[in-house]
């Protein structure tokens, strides 16, 4: 078996965007009923294509606090057969005391430290978006899946947190939340991926907040806020003394006016499945 590829340590961003989800592995739980609806939604999708338990090692890539461990251990997949890996110890440290029996890696969906051929299925819920890149994420599937074994993803599209992002445009409040891959980088990640296409959908799911605080509070619970550039603890502090306050509360004020029913926050999600041609 061939080693890992050996790149590049994890960028300065990747490191700031493990720590937010570290500082949020305690309060993840709490507040990713999305995350788990869409989760749920991949794995009802991979089963129309895999029978349950596949027939050998599964890994859960960027696996936060292990969701997908706990879905694939209820289908019937063993205990030494699951491995969950993300870049946010304290989100692996959750994901122990839940389930001891799984293994528990600290690891760069980027560059993982498995060696070739070591799984039958790599599920990967909603870590995609805050890769460097879908590239290298593609190629290293590809290398630790075996032949025939299966890829299935989900990442976020354009239109996420569209409503989001218009209010702190309106509000004149500093927003960078459109980081997300447009549909023709993804066509064309997939084409040149070394992987075969089985199966592609888009879906939007909506949830309301009562306010636009309340959804930057959830992000922020998530680890997620590093999206949201209002929330971020440092950023904060510097736009707060730069007038921040006050235009978070014209952005509260708009929100409240735009969205008398809540605020939506609609997520723009691709499931993705692949197989490795054996
Ligand atoms: C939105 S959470 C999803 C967690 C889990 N898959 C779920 O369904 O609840 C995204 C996770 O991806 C992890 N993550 C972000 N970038 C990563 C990377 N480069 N490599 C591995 N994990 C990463 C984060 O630490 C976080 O736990």
């Amino acid at each position: 078996m061939t080693q890992p590829a050996a790149v590049s340590p994890a960028s300065g961003e990747k490191r700031r965007i493990g720590a937010c989800f570290a500082a949020a592995a305690a309060s993840y739980d709490h507040a990713a009923a999305l995350q788990r609806e869409i989760g749920l939604a991949l794995l009802d999708e991979l089963s129309g294509h895999v029978t349950m338990p596949p027939n050998g090692r599964c890994l859960d890539l960027g696996c936060g606090t292990g969701f997908i461990l706990d879905q694939l251990a209820a289908r019937g997949v063993a205990a030494d057969h699951l491995f969950g890996a993300d870049l946010a110890m304290p989100m692996l440290e959750q994901g122990r005391r839940r389930r001891p029996g799984a293994r528990w890696l600290c690891a760069d969906a980027e560059r993982l430290p498995f060696n070739d051929r070591s799984f039958e299925l790599i599920i990967s819920n909603l870590p995609v978006q805050w890769l460097d890149g879908l590239e290298r994420f593609l190629a290293e599937a590809a290398r630790t899946l075996r032949p025939g074994g299966w890829l299935a993803f989900t990442t976020l599209g354009t239109r996420t947190l569209a409503e989001f992002e218009r209010l702190c445009r309106d509000a004149a409040q500093p927003s960078r939340v459109n980081r997300f891959i447009t549909k023709d980088k993804l066509k064309a990640c997939l084409e040149h991926a070394p992987l075969r296409l089985e199966a592609q959908r888009r879906s939007r799911h909506v949830r309301r907040y009562p306010g636009a605080w309340a959804l930057m509070r959830e992000l922020k619970q998530l680890g997620a806020h590093h999206l949201a550039y209002p929330t971020h603890p440092h950023l904060h502090a510097r736009a707060a003394g730069l007038g921040g306050r006050s235009r978070l509360v014209a952005l509260e004020r708009l929100a409240g006016l735009r969205y008398p029913e809540g605020v939506p926050a609609s997520y723009d999600t691709h499931f993705i499945i692949l197989r490795k041609p054996d």
